[in-house]
């Protein structure tokens, strides 16, 4: 699969306020109905927020997080509801990050709305371009959002992750071919959880074949907000065994995993698991984590990773808590 590089994103804004991506020369969303759009097309179309009920951690995964708005009316319904329990983690790929200015000024049709406090706080938080991503938690961990930026492709490919729903959002088919190829949606059905769904509001034929092709039953719905038609869809077949930490994954839910010791490779343990999502629990018979010996020569930037703020508790002699 062909990797394609980061690029920030270049804006246009219509008269009217909408948002245009310059290079694909398509809107991010209509300038109305945005956040119904999100509702109608990603909500409904993966059962929400019926699904997510009793789950203790749910995932979604999304292709193209532009101006996050998707996030947001997926945030407030969890909000929303009262049944929803556990955690959410919203898993977003983007490989041309807006700049905050941009997104300022788009998510400003927030104001005003039930939206306005938590575009307020992303904005705050807003993802910087870096190869690494971001992960950022909201509503005291109850909410994780995390943005792969790159390209589509590569993103699913590098990333332990498996989505319970997917939202495919990428500008359309015929004007962003690589965002709807038949490798992305072969990377994709490697990233599915048993029982995932997915929704789009393209009907386009190569979007339908590859989600059949990543093991979908799909259908297409009629009459959601501004678009004419869109498709859910029903992961149909076991996912595929996958031989990487994607299958740590599927215990992730339940137990945290126990890392004995905490130095260097502990440490890197620790901070790759706990970014997945997995609970960790490192344990030491030092005071402090890096206190061996191979640890001296990079213990003070490995405390770093190792310690990070999320860390809590520390019920010596030595005892982290990482979040999950
Ligand atoms: C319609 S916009 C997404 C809107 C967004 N979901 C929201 O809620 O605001 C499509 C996004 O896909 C991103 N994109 C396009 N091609 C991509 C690729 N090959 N890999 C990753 N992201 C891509 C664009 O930069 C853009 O931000």
């Amino acid at each position: 699969m062909k990797r394609l590089p980061l690029s920030p994103a270049s804006i246009v804004f219509d008269p009217d306020g909408t948002p245009s991506s310059s290079v694909y020369a398509a809107p991010y969303h209509p300038r109305s109905r945005a956040v119904q759009q999100a509702h109608a097309v990603f909500l409904q179309g993966n059962g929400l927020p019926q699904r997510w009920r009793g789950r203790k951690r749910f995932v979604i995964l999304e292709t193209g997080f532009g101006l996050g708005l998707n996030f947001l009316a997926t945030w407030q319904a969890w909000a929303d509801d009262p049944q929803a329990t556990g955690q959410l983690w919203f898993i977003s790929i983007e490989r041309h990050p807006v700049l905050l200015a941009d997104a300022r000024r788009a998510l400003a049709i927030c104001d005003g709305t039930p939206l306005q406090d938590k575009a307020q706080a992303l904005l705050a938080q807003w993802p910087a371009a870096s190869p690494d991503g971001i992960q950022v938690r909201f509503a005291h961990d109850r909410v994780v959002l995390q943005v792969l930026q790159g390209d589509v492709g590569a993103a699913l490919r590098d990333w332990p992750l498996q989505a319970d729903a997917v939202y495919l959002d990428g500008f359309s088919p015929r004007l962003n071919p690589d965002m709807w190829s038949p490798p992305v949606f072969k990377a994709l059905a490697r990233r599915v959880a048993p029982g995932c769904t997915a929704a789009t509001w393209s009907t386009a034929r190569v979007v339908r074949e590859g989600l059949v092709q990543a093991g979908f039953a799909v259908e297409r719905r009629a009459g959601l907000a501004d678009k004419r038609r869109g498709l859910q869809a029903q992961l149909v077949r076991s996912p595929p065994r996958v031989r990487d930490a994607a299958r740590i994954m599927n215990g992730w839910n339940e137990q945290p995993a126990v890392i004995i010791g905490a130095g260097l490779a502990g440490a890197a343990c620790a901070q790759a698991l706990s970014a997945a999502g997995v609970a960790c629990l490192v344990l030491d018979q030092a005071a402090e984590p890096a206190q061996g010996a191979f640890s001296r020569c990079v213990a003070s930037r490995r405390r770093r990773a190792c310690a990070p703020a999320a860390c809590s508790g520390l019920d010596g002699p030595t005892a982290l808590r990482t979040p999950g």
